[in-house]
């Protein structure tokens, strides 16, 4: 029989490199009650007792061995065909800015301690990245977003690796009608064409594929936009294989997904109804969410002016805007608060955005509402920012606690 007080050698990834990473590859080992000490560099830790090895082993995101042997995430993250370590599976479909890192999120998971079969929520889900990484830990995930773009991605990142032979078939049958239909324009062949796919997932995937190369046109990144639909349906096929072999392989069982585009201000779930929620509410003026997906929203048919009206950030200018802000956020934290089981998790990760030198308390704010709300903070972790240097430098992670016990 296995001695359980044996002791481990613990390595973290070689990409972690900031405080707050470390400081969730701790609040991991203290969610799986691992008492450790740290060796040398603090890349090694000597685990004294793991209580219960298999399921640590499943579940951590920071630890990449051991005792030399792969944690599970190790081998869900070599399945990369980007150059990025963290686009790794499904995570890289759609260049959408101000993606969560699905490590960090992975490690949320589990200092929420969220078991597989209960459920989260994630009123911003964006593009996705909550959603797969539940997911990926057996956890079920609800997601909502005002974007259509987002309902889009978010499901089929998730949803298309149940499809991978119809998928096949549908892109040989594309790769053949554009041979034979080189010279019309291919555009809006390839969108009516799109149009007319009658199973709503092979036709999502399809729609998504056509989104990156508009956006790939827009970006001037590929001049030839039936190539670029083409390579970008083909690389999208490659992950979801990868998936689909990743969840056989490592005989995965998943969470299920589901996804609304609905507005975050009035949700239609039951009181009490989540064991947890995970997300990163629109930054304010930080990040204009409208103007960069216009180009796709503009595809799906969608009127830029009328949009504009729902997206939380975008409505207004100076103090009218933050106003509009404050006041939208307030109606979204007071829906979450609804959803959301008493004594569970409520995860927010938001940054002050500056406006000519000036910073708005949007921290503060958010962390004032939480305690008027009855929620404990249990934590205020710092993290770097990266791409928004000149409007954002850090964001925090918030993690509240919503008082009192669930019957
Ligand atoms: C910071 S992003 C979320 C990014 C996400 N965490 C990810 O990893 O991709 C915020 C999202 O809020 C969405 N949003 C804006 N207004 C909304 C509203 N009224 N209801 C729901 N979602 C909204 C935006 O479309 C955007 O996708």
């Amino acid at each position: 029989m296995e001695n359980l007080s044996e002791e481990k050698n613990l390595e973290l990834f070689w990409n972690v490199q900031f405080i707050y990473e470390l400081g969730l590859a701790m609040m991991e080992l203290d969610s799986f009650e691992v008492e450790y000490s740290t060796q040398n560099g603090l890349r090694s830790f000597t685990a004294l007792d793991i209580p219960d090895i298999e399921k640590f082993s499943k579940r951590t995101a920071y630890f990449q061995t051991i005792d030399d042997q792969p944690t599970l995430y190790s081998k869900l993250v070599s399945k990369n065909i980007t150059r990025s370590l963290n686009q790794y599976l499904t995570h890289w479909i759609y260049p959408y800015k101000g993606k969560f890192h699905p490590q960090m999120i992975r490690a949320l998971l589990n200092y929420m301690q969220i078991n597989s079969g209960e459920t989260i929520f994630d009123p911003f889900i964006g593009s996705g990245t909550s959603a797969l990484e539940a997911q990926l830990l057996g956890i079920n995930c609800v997601g909502v977003d005002i974007s259509e773009v987002c309902y889009l991605v978010s499901s089929v990142k998730t949803n298309s690796f149940n499809f991978v032979s119809q998928l096949k078939l549908q892109l040989e049958d594309f790769i053949k009608f554009l041979l034979e239909n080189k010279d019309n324009n291919v555009e809006s062949l390839i969108s009516d064409r799109i149009t007319k796919i009658e199973k709503e997932e092979i036709r999502n995937f399809f729609r998504v594929a056509e989104l990156i190369a508009h956006s790939d046109k827009s970006r001037r990144r590929r001049k030839d936009f039936s190539n670029s639909f083409l390579v970008n349906a083909n690389k999208m096929l490659t992950s979801t294989i990868d998936y689909a072999n990743c969840i056989e392989e490592n005989n995965l069982s998943l969470g299920e997904v589901s996804i609304f585009n609905k507005d975050a201000r009035e949700l239609e779930f039951p009181e009490n109804y989540f064991d947890g929620i995970i997300t990163s509410p629109p930054y304010s003026i930080a990040l204009n969410y409208v103007e960069n997906d216009k180009h796709a929203l503009k595809t799906l048919g969608h009127s830029i002016e009328k949009v504009k009206d729902d997206f939380i950030g975008v409505r207004g200018k100076g103090a009218t805007k933050i106003e509009l802000y404050d006041e939208d956020m307030k109606r979204a934290y007071t829906e979450m608060d609804r959803v959301l089981k008493a004594g569970k998790y409520c995860t927010i990760i938001i940054g002050n955005a500056r406006i000519d030198k000036e910073e708005i308390q949007t921290i503060e704010k958010t962390i004032e509402i939480f305690k008027g709300m009855n929620y404990e903070l249990e934590k205020n972790i710092e993290k770097i920012i990266f791409g928004l240097y000149n409007i954002m430098q850090k964001e925090s992670i918030l993690i509240f606690k919503k008082k009192g016990t669930t019957s």
